[in-house]
């Protein structure tokens, strides 16, 4: 990451690079929205399709799922978010501006207090013993704390009452819980098995902003592993391990992520602890990891009526299966990802690149086929046709060869096939690669395999 990269500065290279834009702009835009546009798209495709291969397509305990956003309502009383999910709220009575209370703990505390089980007089006395301040207008005036659902609520029949009324799921996960017995009867799973999905999951933040780190519509991807509980702690840290690991091979980079234990914890938890990645807004949590206890299937049995005991085929026990929970958001990941690639560099000429150091096997296009003219344009097609059977390309023809590798650079491709009068009789090409700036002379016929062989994700 560049030290001198700010969130403003990010913004804007994302809005005019197609990465991301502001969601409904010619309307005026809707707070806390974002769009990927053409570029952006492709980076997050590639991440979530990095984090399914990692951790689906490669592990033989995991299987996919896809479960409905609109769930039964009576899934959201038994995960405990109707009654109590919810953030805690307090106004600034001088201000009338909203915060919530552990937020406000946890940046004046710089991130070494974890507020996330603190109850709502624990947190007031923490904020009245440091006079913690409205970061808006600095007054100390603040309504008490009060519990806010962020659940968005709508309705599926054609009268809007209470009957009717349902919730935009506001966690992928109990996607997951529901189908614990589906998936255990088709794929004949034996505990220890885990379920994975990544979907849309929907917030009413009372601090939602930092551009993709806190948003009101966000994608989720989460994992679920149901085990023994003798088996659990090993899960736990084995998590752990995996997840830092998926987050420094994506290319973030060591120093720039640590483990947070949570030191208090929900009443049914055994252990919790995030990453935290050193965001240009400081050290903020990446991802979750949780080990869950029996809560979330004993609720379900409970409120569904049916039984969500194991029967363990080779000791004949039959238990409630313990959950250990991985969950990362995509846009936050997309968003570090996006911080950790910046780089502005000083070229010899005196100039300044601005380069995306994307991992190869996530960069939104892996190859820009530039014919060098104009005229070189049919051969040019020719190779693209060649290529974007096997990579997302680029095609670029207008300005000089050097602003279009600039513009690749900002688009973190690796790497910049250049059609010349050469590869008309020799049917060869130069390809410039993003990082080192060296090109070397290929045939068209090895390019395939070349790029193939730089951009795996292993
Ligand atoms: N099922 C557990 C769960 O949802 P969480 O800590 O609330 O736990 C998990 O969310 C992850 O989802 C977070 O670590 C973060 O990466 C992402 N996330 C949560 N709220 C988000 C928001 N409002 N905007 C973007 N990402 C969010």
């Amino acid at each position: 990451m560049d030290n001198n990269l700010t969130m403003d500065k990010l913004v804007a290279l994302c809005k005019s690079r197609g990465f991301v834009f502001p969601g409904s702009e010619i309307y005026g835009g809707f707070a806390n929205t974002w769009d990927f546009g053409p570029v952006g798209v492709e980076l997050k495709n590639n991440i979530k399709r990095a984090w399914w291969k990692r951790f689906v397509q490669e592990d033989p305990l995991t299987y996919g799922v896809d479960a409905a956003i609109l769930m039964n309502p009576t899934v959201w009383e038994a995960s405990g978010h109707v009654a109590s999910f919810g953030d805690p709220k307090m106004d600034c009575k001088k201000c009338k501006q909203r915060f919530r209370a552990d937020t406000l703990v946890e940046n004046h505390s710089k991130g070494l207090v974890s507020a996330e089980a603190m109850t709502n007089e624990e947190l007031m006395q923490y904020i009245e013993k440091h006079h913690i301040c409205c970061p808006h207008c600095g007054g100390f005036d603040w309504t008490p704390i009060r519990k806010f659902n962020p659940m968005f609520v709508t309705s599926r029949g054609t009268l809007e009452d209470e009957a009717d009324k349902v919730y935009l799921r506001p966690e992928t996960c109990q996607g997951e819980y529901v189908n614990f017995l589906n998936v255990q009867r088709t794929a004949r799973a034996k505990v220890p098995f885990a379920i994975a999905q990544i979907g849309k999951s929907f917030r009413n933040e009372i601090t939602p902003g930092n551009f993709l780190f806190r948003t009101i519509e966000f994608e989720q991807m989460e994992l679920q592993m149901f085990c023994h509980e003798n088996d659990s702690m090993n899960f736990y840290s084995n998590y752990k391990e995996r997840a830092l690991k998926f987050a420094e091979d994506l290319g973030l980079s060591a120093d720039h992520l640590r483990f947070h234990d949570h030191d208090k914890l929900a009443h049914y938890a055994k252990a919790a602890c995030d990453i935290q990645y050193l965001f240009p807004i400081g050290w903020q949590e990446l991802n979750g990891i949780h080990h869950r206890g029996t809560w979330d299937l004993s609720r379900h049995q409970q409120y569904s009526g049916k039984s969500m005991l194991y029967l363990d085929p080779f000791t004949n026990e039959k238990f409630l299966p313990n959950v250990i929970e991985y969950s990362i958001g995509a846009d936050r990941l997309t968003l570090a990802i996006l911080c950790q690639a910046y780089q502005e560099e000083k070229l010899e000429n005196g100039e300044t690149r601005v380069v995306m150091h994307f991992h190869p096997a996530i960069a939104p296009y892996k190859v820009a086929i530039l014919p060098l003219q104009k005229n070189l344009s049919d051969k040019a097609k020719e190779v693209y046709s060649l290529l974007s059977k096997e990579f997302m390309c680029d095609y670029d023809e207008a300005g000089s060869i050097g602003k279009r590798y600039r513009r690749q650079d900002e688009i973190g491709t690796p790497f910049a096939v250049t059609i010349d009068f050469d590869t008309l009789d020799d049917q060869t090409v130069t390809i410039r690669d993003r990082d080192s700036m060296e090109q070397i002379r290929l045939k068209i016929d090895d390019l395939i395999q070349y790029i193939s062989s730089k951009i795996k994700f292993n």
